[in-house]
């Protein structure tokens, strides 16, 4: 596979005016920091989370540094109830009409033990999150993607998303589906349509995850979630040269998932 090397020029202010993206899991860590950072850049944000509070206070501080008003978006994603995703689309495509990047950034890390002890209902719990919910949203909103002149679709995975490695259970296998679900989409979509499909190692970084992974580990010996900027906008920029279907890491190196 030829390996490349993005071009991680930032954005310039005002470049992402007038575009709507959706990020899951904006409540905190990385989906936060691209919600607020996207925000700068002008886009409006559809902010998708379970914890309101933390959503509201992501929307005051985007409003508070001159952003364009986000909406937010309740929705616990362990409960994919089909009425309630429909009523959430309507009323995106109501307001919006059009959704320009979809960001998959939601995921729970469930438990680091023997696969032999691992509880099943756990093992659902993390898969209907980190998988069945990105599964489920990318199905509903791909026609309001298909509307953007360059709609994105973004995954947020993991070092264990492309080698699984042991003790980390349904986390590892739900990211490697993922990764195997983003390598469908690459290759249905790659004739039929203009959405830039990105799998993303965001790699170690400052957030209630690694430390929930990491307790021991000091935080500051690692990025924080605003070093990945550069990377995650570029990917969900319609007007940077990105390749389609590739997986980054978090310096920018990527090689292809597909025949793009
Ligand atoms: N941090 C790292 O070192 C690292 C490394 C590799 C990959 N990643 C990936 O990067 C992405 C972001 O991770 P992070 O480190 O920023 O994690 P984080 O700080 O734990 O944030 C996860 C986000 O997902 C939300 N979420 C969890 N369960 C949800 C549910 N049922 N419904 C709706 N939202 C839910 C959380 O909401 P609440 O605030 O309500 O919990 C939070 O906003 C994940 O996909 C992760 O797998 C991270």
């Amino acid at each position: 596979m030829l390996a490349m090397n993005l071009n991680l020029t930032p954005p310039e202010g005002g470049s992402f005016r007038d575009l709507n993206i959706l990020i899951t899991g904006a409540s905190a860590g990385i989906g936060r920091a691209l919600a607020l950072h996207v925000a700068q850049l002008g886009a409006t944000c559809l902010l998708l989370g379970r914890n309101i509070g933390a959503l509201e206070a992501v929307y005051d501080e985007i409003l508070e540094k001159g952003g364009p008003e986000p909406a937010i978006i309740p929705f616990d994603l362990s409960n994919l109830d089909p009425e309630r995703l429909n009523e959430m689309v309507e009323a995106i495509a109501d307001r919006y009409h059009t959704l320009d990047a979809l960001v998959h950034n939601a995921a729970i890390l469930g438990d680091r033990i023997p696969f032999q002890q691992y509880r099943l209902t756990t093992w659902s719990q993390v898969f209907r999150i980190n998988f069945d919910a990105p599964v489920a949203l990318t199905q509903a909103l791909l026609p309001l993607l298909q509307r953007s002149n360059k709609g994105a679709i973004l995954f947020m995975s993991s070092s264990v998303g492309k080698q699984p490695r042991a003790y980390w259970g349904a986390y590892a296998s739900s990211k490697y589906a993922v990764e195997g679900f983003a390598k469908l989409l690459v290759d249905e979509l790659h004739n039929t349509s203009n959405i830039r499909v990105s799998i993303v190692n965001p790699g170690a970084t400052r957030t209630k995850m690694r430390k929930a992974a990491y307790p021991a580990e000091d935080p500051s010996s690692v990025k924080s979630p605003a070093d990945l900027m550069p990377l995650l906008t570029v990917l969900i920029s319609p007007f940077s040269d990105a390749p389609r279907g590739h997986r980054f890491e978090s310096n920018g190196t990527g090689e292809p998932i597909g025949e793009v």
